[in-house]
């Protein structure tokens, strides 16, 4: 029997957004919705946020949200309902949701203060009758809610637990374990201690009814201690809780027919993919291509491998391809990718700084895009490249891994291919992808064809939201 969720999220597009987790928390309401689950999603009240959402509605409220009054908002954006924390000492800050350029100091207050109200509409519902049967928070920021949800000791409202990246704990100082509200006796191994330190994330993955990840690869890499962090041990032990679904794509936002920022194609009409092409390449300023246009749309951390891209980029535009990049993030890597630009004029264009519609513009101009991450989750670029057309290049791990079908000699025998893969994810094993890239391109009708069949794939949410919703099924039966 359907029913009702509190998801809890730290970004949710359309209202706020700096990576993916946006993105799938944006997407779950709808998917969710075909299902018969109701879900509300609750959202620190950055400013402008009731703005945006015409939130007005006041649902709960506390005159002391760890050291000030807080109240809850309900807005809509679209067909989903959103809740807004609209606390002014925590969130009613210049700066982005977690601080720029370096992390509140208040981090852990703040997200702890998210997670507390989750757990306690969770218990005992907004002022307007709506309780939900099941909590679902999506990473560190929302660690803590599974446990207050445990603290209180009722056993009605399930939770789930979503990490979308392991690297991000939530770490806080374990002197602040009362001024968070969290019970000194739970400051132990096996809930909320790590390393001597408070781990929100551990909190929620300790505590928590079930574990999801965004890939199936990614449930298998976190129980291994390369991948999990610390938290392999903690992530193996619960196994039969943990499952592995992968992320979809909202069709109504990435769709070359009817993206407004694109010259429309498809897979019928893949020639009117050119004029898109040759918009990209004036707009980034290369007039010296040959060969496949690659593109990158990243945060330039280390965890996206852009040192691997650094490293390789020479090779490439000397074999004729050309390179855009759109990004921002580690000055040492925006800095590298600088220098590669004064290195190779016609060839490389940068743009250094966030922009959703440049990032429409360069899926559909581009041919390839480039994923050399070192770990990934899910990953959502190489899925908007292969619904615009724009063969992935990617590293074999999470996510990437689970959505891209190599270019292997068996694959190419049986028509299957459409993007990329390489191991181990180094510049060596990059620029012989690379190599190949060059290679499939200049045979222009397997290209196409490679090209239709990524855009033939169902990348939608359909599959995942029927798991997310047998899911949770199976923990309010
Ligand atoms: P992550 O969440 O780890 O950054 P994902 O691939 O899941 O990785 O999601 C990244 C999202 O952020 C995608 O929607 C991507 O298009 C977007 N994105 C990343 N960097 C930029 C940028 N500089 N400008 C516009 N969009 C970006
Ligand atoms: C994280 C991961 C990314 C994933 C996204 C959404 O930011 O790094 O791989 O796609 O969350 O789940």
């Amino acid at each position: 029997m359907p029913g009702r969720v509190l998801s809890v999220a730290s970004e949710c597009v359309p209202l706020v957004k700096t990576g993916g987790l946006a993105d799938v928390a944006g997407a779950l309401p709808g998917a969710l919705r075909g299902h018969g689950w109701d879900m509300r999603t609750l959202l620190p009240a950055y400013p402008d946020l009731i703005d945006k959402a015409k939130a007005s509605a006041e649902i709960w409220s506390d005159p002391d949200l760890f050291g000030g009054p807080a109240r809850v908002l309900m807005g809509q954006v679209g067909d989903a309902a959103i809740l807004l924390l609209d606390a002014p000492h925590l969130y009613d800050r210049k700066g982005g949701p977690y601080g720029n350029p370096t992390d509140f100091p208040d981090n852990p207050q703040r997200f702890a203060a998210l997670s507390w109200v989750a757990a306690r509409i969770a218990v005992q519902g907004g002022s307007d009758g709506w309780v939900p049967d099941i909590l679902h928070g999506h990473d560190w920021q929302a660690g803590f809610a599974p446990a207050y949800l445990r603290f209180t000791g009722q056993s009605r409202v399930k939770s789930v637990m979503t990490i979308h990246n392991i690297a991000f704990k939530g770490g806080a100082s374990a002197a602040m374990l009362g001024e968070l509200r969290l019970p000194y006796e739970a400051f132990n191994t096996d809930t909320l201690e790590f390393w001597g330190h408070l781990s929100s994330l551990k909190a929620g993955l300790a505590t928590a009814d079930a574990i999801t990840t965004v890939s199936p690869t990614y449930a298998a890499e976190l129980m291994r201690a390369d991948f999990g962090m610390g938290l392999e041990g903690l992530i193996a032990h619960r196994a039969g809780d943990l499952h592995g679904i992968l992320n979809g794509i909202d069709d109504a936002v990435w769709n070359p027919r009817t993206d407004p920022e694109v010259k429309p194609y498809s897979k019928a009409n893949l020639a009117k993919k050119k004029p898109n092409r040759d918009a990209l390449l004036a707009e980034f300023g290369l007039a010296d291509v040959t060969g496949p246009l690659a593109i990158v749309v990243s945060r330039l951390t280390d965890q996206k491998g852009i040192d691997l891209i650094a490293a390789t980029a020479a090779g490439f535009v000397a074999d004729g391809g050309g390179l855009a990049i759109l990004g921002a993030g580690e000055a040492h890597l925006e800095e590298a990718l600088m220098d590669l630009v004064k290195a190779h004029p016609g060839k490389i264009g940068l743009r250094i700084g966030y922009d959703e519609a440049l990032a429409h513009r360069m899926f559909a101009g581009g041919d390839a895009v480039l994923v050399p991450s070192r770990f990934e989750p899910c990953g959502l670029t190489q899925l908007y490249g292969l619904r615009y057309g724009c063969v992935p290049v990617v590293a074999l791990t999470g996510g990437l891994a689970d959505t891209v079908i190599d270019a292997n000699p068996m694959a190419m025998q049986a028509g299957v291919a459409t993007g990329l893969q390489f191991h181990p994810v180094d510049a060596l094993a990059l620029s012989q992808a690379l190599r190949w890239l060059i290679d499939l391109h200049a045979d222009a009708k397997g290209w196409t064809a490679m090209q239709k069949r990524g855009m033939s794939q169902a990348l939608g949410w359909d599959t995942s939201a029927a798991t997310y919703a047998e899911l949770y099924e199976s923990l309010t039966a």
